[in-house]
């Protein structure tokens, strides 16, 4: 079998751009005892990987030129050396832009998914995947979220942030998030139910627009972002405030030359808890988490949202606009048409 897969051509400049990734052609590779193979269906595509394709050292090794673009894929198993996985499971792991993946036991984001018919199968890798999981690990273990706190997300019309202001909210919190538009703010507000947008490139004083929808001052900042949003936020905590870093997308296209933080003093003035995580450190809340986001995806108190292009081929250009900030909710590759999104979805 012929398995085709992209691979980093050369390093991006900023945005990445086309000629930065190649299509390459192998032979799926025989399994060993443990592993499954599988026939990939959908790619969630990350924003992290924007800075494993720098020459920097990070959490995770940088991606050699002529090496495999990793991300999070969700396939269906067709071989299987491994008791835990059926012909016919869906197992999802973190590999790369592949039509076929070899998943090992072990490796990040390992998982028989348990896939019900009663939701898209896209579902699967935005709102109940890990963009769903890492907002609900995010707010609950590393944000310390308490009903009644007044919280800001920023990046909130995005995959983890459309699902961390709603978690917020059903959770009985005040919620408001930073977009780049007016069109996401609608989004934000009318869509996903927050209580406020803040369209942070459209206004005269950022800083004003923060205390105008926080004038007792934020407990806790979902920070997707880092740069200039962190920075005006962290004067408007409140003593004691939690900060959960999930991402710093802000420095990601040209991160040898990062945002330098002016306010970090803040973090002592407010007596504030600042704490990066990845997610699938939480392994133990990871079934908690996809149960709590498929019950409020079905019972409709949660709104999933994604961008969702078609075939391998289409991959880099949908990695291009997640990186030119231009996607609301999750961006997704489908393998093929055959794979049911949320457009359209009326059931199984
Ligand atoms: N810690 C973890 O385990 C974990 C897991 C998953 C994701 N993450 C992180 O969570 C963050 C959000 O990821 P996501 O998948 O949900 O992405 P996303 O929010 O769907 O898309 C990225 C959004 O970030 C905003 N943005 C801000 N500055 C940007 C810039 N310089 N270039 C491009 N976009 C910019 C844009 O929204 P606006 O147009 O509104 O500015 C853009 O739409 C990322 O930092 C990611 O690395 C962390």
């Amino acid at each position: 079998m012929i398995n085709r897969r992209i691979v980093l051509a050369s390093r991006p400049d900023g945005v990445p751009d086309p000629e930065n990734f190649r299509i390459e052609e192998n032979p799926v590779a025989e399994l060993e005892d443990g592993q499954v193979l599988l026939e990939n269906r959908v790619f969630a595509i990350d924003p992290a990987v924007r800075g494993m394709l720098d020459d920097v050292e990070s959490y995770m090794p940088p991606v050699a030129i002529g090496g495999l673009i990793p991300t999070m894929v969700l396939g269906r198993v067709v071989k299987s050396r491994n008791p835990d996985f059926r012909e016919g499971d869906y197992g999802r792991g973190f590999i790369g832009w592949e039509e076929y993946s070899v998943l090992n036991p072990g490796s990040v984001g390992f998982e028989n998914v348990r896939v019900e018919d009663d939701l898209p199968l896209t579902a699967y890798m935005g709102a109940v995947g890990w963009s769903g999981i890492t907002a609900y690990v995010g707010l609950k273990r590393y944000g310390e979220m308490r009903s009644g706190d007044e919280v800001l997300i920023s990046a909130a019309a995005g995959a983890v942030g459309s699902v961390a202001g709603q978690v917020a909210r059903l959770s009985g919190c005040r919620v408001v998030g930073t977009v780049s538009s007016d069109e996401k703010a609608r989004i934000v507000t009318d869509t996903l139910g927050f209580h406020g947008a803040i369209n942070y490139r459209d206004c005269a004083d950022f800083d004003a627009e923060i205390r105008k929808h926080f004038p007792d001052g934020i407990d806790l900042y979902f920070d997707n972002v880092g740069g200039v949003t962190l920075d005006t936020v962290l004067p408007r905590m409140k003593a004691f405030g939690r900060i959960p870093v999930c991402g710093m997308i802000a420095n990601y296209n040209h991160q040898t030359d990062p945002y330098r933080l002016r306010n970090i003093w803040q973090v002592l003035v407010h007596r504030i808890t600042m704490r990066g995580f990845l997610a699938f450190e939480a392994a133990d809340m990871v079934h908690e988490a996809e149960d709590a986001l498929a019950g409020w995806v079905r019972s409709g108190e949660l709104i999933a949202t994604e961008n969702v292009s078609t075939g391998l081929e289409s991959t880099p250009q949908a990695f291009i606009r997640l990186m030119s900030g231009e996607t609301t909710g999750k961006t997704l590759v489908r393998l093929d048409d055959s794979v049911s999104t949320l457009a359209g979805w009326k059931g199984a």
